[in-house]
């Protein structure tokens, strides 16, 4: 999704965009530019594409101290060079970059700009007009016109705006769009997100829904759209830039889905003390003893998390668990317990759906806890309790560590709660056991790429469509394993709880039909290869994922046992090497899928 990285002080601002806008690639974009401020010159380029696109087409004469940089992620208009971020005014004085959606940009137009003549189809356009308008014609200074266009304009965004003919300064403003500000020795920044800005510091400061900030090189000031200043400290966060690195992975999904096994250990670590009692802060375990049913919060794989994680949660907590689909719940709850508890799901902690339920839910004052990989992100900070995962950087579009770290995180969460409830289930649950099993586990499926590839060649290199199956806990297996496929690599595939297929779906398996089975429950496994057999006997060729304790020899992968109450961590890694084996075996992009964006932020 769409990035900003700005910067003004004592540093060559190209070379710090540029550095910026390649961190922020992960997000997802289809074209870029920045704009530089050399004082008695100034310099826009833009183009569609990757970032080197970009640098290839920078002169030397594009230098400066000061200047803002966008990646783009098309919502309005076609992913165009004249679409790409900065817009400029009519007389190119002001130059915008826009992160969101402006919901009321065509009244916008209509009513303030009906004369204007713009370039491409964007509303960050019409926003940049606008602002020129109340300080051209009307004669406002430069921040009374961004504070009155801000009280126009109605939906998502972090903008960071700067006038030409004052190259000492970058007006930021935002709403819902995540953006942090970077504080340097002689230089400030401002970004989407942290890792953009931490090869040049580690001090940063948050910004709040409709704040605004003006940043000069030795001074931030933050004020809200009246005018009245904000107090805001600073924090240090605790970035590694080597966790970035890709190393000697060809791609960023392989090296994330190598380091499960470290991530589970690590939430053992974290979670966990040495006599293997659990290290849950105990005010969100007070919190959800007292709930009488836990709402789980996400979108895409981490509502796939949620599903993994759900037979466990009740199973230890004695609660009910209900899942919600983030962008479903931000235009309606449905009926709600007397004493709801709510787990907002979210690699990013940014996902723009679930913002919005969790503003509900505030408005509402039920408590909230954000499960999240990124510390200090928006959901985190809004929630009343956080769980990091701490799984490091999560760069490729899809999601393998988070996804396993999300259930891990929970089953500390769950054992923590049964435990205080004093419930037998959980105090036999040895959870430091039965994680370092799954790392383990997770290990020996890892050794088998090889011929997990070769299965991929043989059954998914060309075909256009696949279905996954599985019963209760592999069918949620089943539905993430499902997404991964689709993501990465386009095939078209659908998680099917096994015993749904005879209802409708089995019409569309015919000669060579693609499906793969997954297997780890005694008490349904026999069920399933039933399905299995019912798919092969109509011409479909059926890849059988099986743990071992309900394995035969003729399955093709077979995973080490388990708890089942974690089963969904070990099962999953095989179809994630299948996802990645397909897209790289058909030689896509695995990193970065068209359309995708890593941080949806937004609706
Ligand atoms: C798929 C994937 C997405 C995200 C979804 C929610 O691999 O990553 O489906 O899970 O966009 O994102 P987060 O977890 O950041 O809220």
């Amino acid at each position: 999704m769409c990035g900003i990285v700005g910067v003004v002080g004592n540093k060559n601002a190209t070379d710090i965009l540029m550095q910026g806008l390649e961190k922020l690639e992960y997000r997802g974009y289809d074209s870029a530019g920045i704009f530089v401020e050399g004082g008695d010159h100034a310099s826009l380029v833009k183009s569609v594409g990757r970032i080197r696109d970009l640098r290839s087409k920078l002169g030397i004469d594009v230098s400066g101290t000061a200047g803002i940089g966008h990646t783009r992620w098309a919502t309005h208009g076609q992913p165009t060079e004249t679409n790409a971020h900065p817009h400029t005014s009519m007389d190119e004085r002001f130059v915008l970059v826009h992160n969101g959606v402006i919901e009321n940009f065509k009244e916008i137009r209509d009513e303030y700009l009906p004369h204007d003549d713009f370039k491409g189809q964007t509303d960050t356009e019409i926003a940049v007009h606008l602002i020129a308008k109340f300080i051209e014609e009307d004669g406002m200074s430069v921040l009374d016109g961004f504070k009155k266009a801000l009280s126009i304009i109605e939906g998502s965004y972090a903008f960071a705006l700067m006038d030409a003919q004052d190259p000492d300064t970058i007006y930021v403003a935002k709403n819902k769009s995540p953006l942090l500000i970077g504080l340097g020795d002689g230089y400030n920044m401002v970004c989407s997100d942290a890792m953009a800005m931490i090869r040049e510091t580690s001090e940063f400061m948050e910004i709040h829904d409709k704040e605004l900030v003006i940043l000069h090189k030795d001074s931030v000031e933050v004020q809200d759209y009246y005018g009245n200043p904000v107090t805001r400290k600073s924090y240090t966060a605790q970035l590694d830039l080597s966790e970035i690195g890709k190393g000697t992975y060809p791609f960023y999904m392989l090296k994330e889905i190598d380091e499960q096994p470290t991530v589970m250990r690590h939430l053992i670590s974290e979670y966990a003390n040495p006599d293997g009692t659990m290290k849950v802060d105990s005010e969100v375990v007070k919190a959800v003893q007292k709930a009488d049913r836990i709402y789980i919060i996400a979108a895409g794989t981490s509502y796939n998390a949620g599903y993994g994680s759900k037979i466990m949660l009740e199973a230890l907590t004695d609660t009910p668990v209900e899942l919600g689909v983030a962008s479903e719940w931000g235009y309606g709850m449905p009926l709600l317990s007397k004493k709801p508890f709510f787990i907002f799901l979210s690699q990013s902690g940014e996902t723009a759906d679930s913002r919005q339920v969790l503003v509900k839910v505030n408005e509402l004052g039920y408590p909230s806890l954000t499960i999240t990989n990124v510390p200090g992100s928006t959901l985190s900070r809004e929630a009343t309790y956080t769980m990091l995962i701490g799984a490091g950087p999560e760069i490729a579009v899809a999601s393998t560590k988070a996804y396993t770290g999300q259930i891990a995180t929970l089953a500390f969460l769950a054992k923590a709660v049964g435990v205080a409830d004093g419930r037998k289930e959980a105090q036999d649950f040895d959870l430091v056991k039965e994680l370092s099993l799954v790392a383990q586990g997770i290990e020996a499926t890892l050794s088998e790429k090889e011929k997990i590839a070769a299965i991929v060649k043989d059954l998914l290199l060309t075909t256009r469509n696949a279905f996954y199956i599985g019963r209760k806990q592999d069918y949620f297996v089943a539905m993430e394993a499902s997404l991964k496929l689709k993501e990465i690599s386009y095939v078209q595939c659908e998680g099917f709880a096994a015993g749904e297929l005879k209802h409708g779906t089995i019409s569309l398996i015919e000669k060579d039909t693609p499906a793969l089975a997954l297997l780890s429950d005694p008490e349904v496994a026999q069920h399933t290869r039933g399905n299995v057999m019912e798919i092969s006997s109509r011409g479909g060729k059926v890849v059988t994922v099986a743990m071992e304790r309900v394995a035969n020899a003729d399955d093709d992968i077979i995973v080490g046992d388990v708890h089942p109450y974690l089963s969904a961590i070990a099962m999953v890694v095989p179809t994630q090497l299948i996802a990645y084996e397909t897209s790289s075996q058909r030689g896509l992009d695995v990193d970065k899928p068209r359309n995708l964006a890593k941080a949806v932020t937004v609706e």
